[in-house]
């Protein structure tokens, strides 16, 4: 069992680098799945190790649908992560989680489309449980992490993921929120379920910059409002991260997503019928 903290970050739209570690090193990670989005920094804050990868890599060259998830999940895997922190921009689907407060969200809708999805399709087949994608505890963490930085966080939160890169309709968006959802974005899934599979408690604090296209006395999503609203939340997400290395538990005691494959329905290679 590890008892040492080493959290992974995904930066999403917002944190593209300089997440303020010390003792910054950035490191290329092969991967057999490909190609991450860039290269990983490793440093810490204060005690913690922080290992950090920016989703769409360097100046968002990479589109949601071509982001290698498989590739990121793996690289921060390599590093030794032990916990794995998502930030991502997102459009509010309640008219309660207004632009510039963040939600951590709890559950997750996939409406994303061929984008690989499992790093068990080719001899080793695994099933794992994905009932509750989200660790609480990481969740908790970071909420209370992001509101001692200054952040408004809505705890809970259902994410639906959609392939993009264009936003919604408006009968989509009406149709999202009556399928439950809260908050919508692009890239949240497959990294919940790949982060699953990795064995890696996840947690996603999604930072609201629009209301989508639901509601009929608004325009749709105007991009310069995003951008604006990603700026002004981004030294929130900086001190985020601080926040989070200060309040770790001095021992890390395992959760049930460390031993995700313990519970998996899981074929040997090679195995017969
Ligand atoms: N990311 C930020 N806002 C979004 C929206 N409205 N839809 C999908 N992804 C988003």
């Amino acid at each position: 069992m590890q008892n040492e903290w080493h959290i992974g970050v995904i930066g999403g739209s917002g944190l593209y680098s300089d997440i303020g570690l010390e003792d910054a090193q950035e490191i290329a990670i092969a991967s057999p799945f490909g190609e991450p989005s860039g290269p990983v920094t490793l440093g810490r804050i204060g005690a913690i190790r922080f290992s950090f990868i920016a989703r769409h890599g360097a100046g968002h060259r990479l589109s949601p649908s071509t982001v290698n998830y498989r590739a990121n999940i793996d690289a921060l895997k390599r590093c030794g992560v032990t916990d794995l922190l998502a930030m991502s921009a997102v459009g509010s689907l309640q008219e309660g989680y207004a632009p510039g407060s963040f939600v951590a969200v709890d559950q997750l809708i996939d409406r994303t489309m061929g984008r690989a999805s499992t790093f068990f399709d080719t001899g080793l087949v695994a099933h794992v449980s994905l009932a509750d994608p989200v660790c609480p505890r990481l969740a908790e963490l970071a909420s209370s992490a992001a509101e001692n930085a200054g952040g408004k966080v809505h705890r809970g939160g259902c994410y639906i993921a959609i392939e993009g890169p264009q936003f919604s309709t408006r009968a989509e968006s009406r149709m999202y929120r009556q399928w439950g959802a809260d908050v919508i974005g692009m890239t949240g899934m497959p990294e919940a379920r790949l982060a699953r599979e990795a064995e890696l408690p996840y947690a996603m604090l999604a930072m609201v910059t629009d209301y989508d296209s639901w509601r009929e006395s608004e325009a749709g999503v105007e991009v310069s409002d995003v951008l604006a609203v990603m700026q002004a939340n981004a030294a929130i997400a900086r001190r985020t991260l601080r926040c989070l290395a200060e309040s770790l538990p001095a021992n890390r005691v395992a959760v049930a997503a460390d031993r995700a494959l313990d519970g998996a329905l899981i074929t040997a290679p090679g195995a017969q019928d």
